[in-house]
């Protein structure tokens, strides 16, 4: 990978300024919390308890693939949410070059062999049908897509467009939290049903993607008025 030069983003993109980063650190303990209870339910995967909410309805087919995709998925699931903070944190700071590097790799496996493979074979025995299937296929391909961008235009050089990509994968990476916080409100104003269970399988990665790219744009004008940083190819690519 070639070296990146931190000094060559615009100021903004260095340090965000303080309601950004006040509303970050609010969102990062959000996350957290989400991310635990996530966890704290594993201990109703090991042994399988087919009462548990997830798993209630699938003794039929936990066996086999689906079984396999399911235990590498939840176990490399949290690892890759918690590497994708690592790897945002020490993206904006020079001195963590070796370990952003290095974790980048390890990201780029958990995500490409395990993650991605694993959400799709999941996806076929979705709760609630194909509509929700669709989704989380969809959500699989686009984490692919992401990915392999945010590495290419790494090994390029390309540091704005390569940080666009990468902040687009933790976005789709992040997405089962957000949905987590979506299925809670649905649950607290009695709204949970099948139908709301395929809308959150596409709401909960389209609308925080649609989101950024938003705000890319409604920042673009500022970014790319420093002709110096980013030329007309790397905008193309971004
Ligand atoms: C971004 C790519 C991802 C895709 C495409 C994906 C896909 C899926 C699918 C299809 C299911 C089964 C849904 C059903 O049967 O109704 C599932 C379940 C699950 N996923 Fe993911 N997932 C992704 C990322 C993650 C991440 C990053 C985590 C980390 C927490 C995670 C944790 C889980 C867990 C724990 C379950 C099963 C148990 C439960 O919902 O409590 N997934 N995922």
């Amino acid at each position: 990978l070639e070296a990146f030069a931190l000094t060559d983003l615009p100021r903004q993109d260095r340090n965000p300024n303080r309601p950004v980063t006040v509303l970050v650190a609010a969102a990062a303990i959000l996350a957290l919390k989400v991310l635990v209870t996530i966890v704290w339910e594993y201990q109703r995967y090991f042994p399988a308890d087919f009462e548990s909410a997830f798993l209630s309805g699938k003794r039929a087919f936990f066996h086999g693939g689906y079984r396999f995709a399911f235990y590498a998925h939840i176990l490399v699931g949290p690892a890759t949410i918690v590497l994708a903070a690592i790897l945002l944190h020490s993206g904006f700071r020079q001195s963590y070059q070796y370990l952003h590097r290095s974790v980048g790799r390890i990201q780029a496996a958990f995500v490409l062999l395990v993650l991605v493979p694993s959400g799709l074979v999941m996806s076929v025995k979705a709760y609630a049908g194909p509509i929700a299937s669709a989704g989380f296929a969809t959500l699989s391909l686009a984490t692919a897509v992401t990915m392999v961008l945010a590495i290419d235009r790494a090994r390029r050089g390309l540091l704005l467009s390569h940080r666009r990509w990468a902040v687009r994968t933790a976005i789709l990476l992040t997405s089962p939290l957000f949905s987590r916080v979506i299925a809670g409100a649905a649950i607290t104003m009695n709204l949970e049903t099948e139908t709301f269970y395929w809308i959150n399988a596409w709401v909960s990665w389209l609308v925080p993607l649609v989101g950024y790219e938003m705000l890319l744009q409604f920042r673009s004008g500022y970014r790319f008025g420093s002709p110096r940083l980013v030329s007309s190819s790397e905008r193309a690519l971004s």
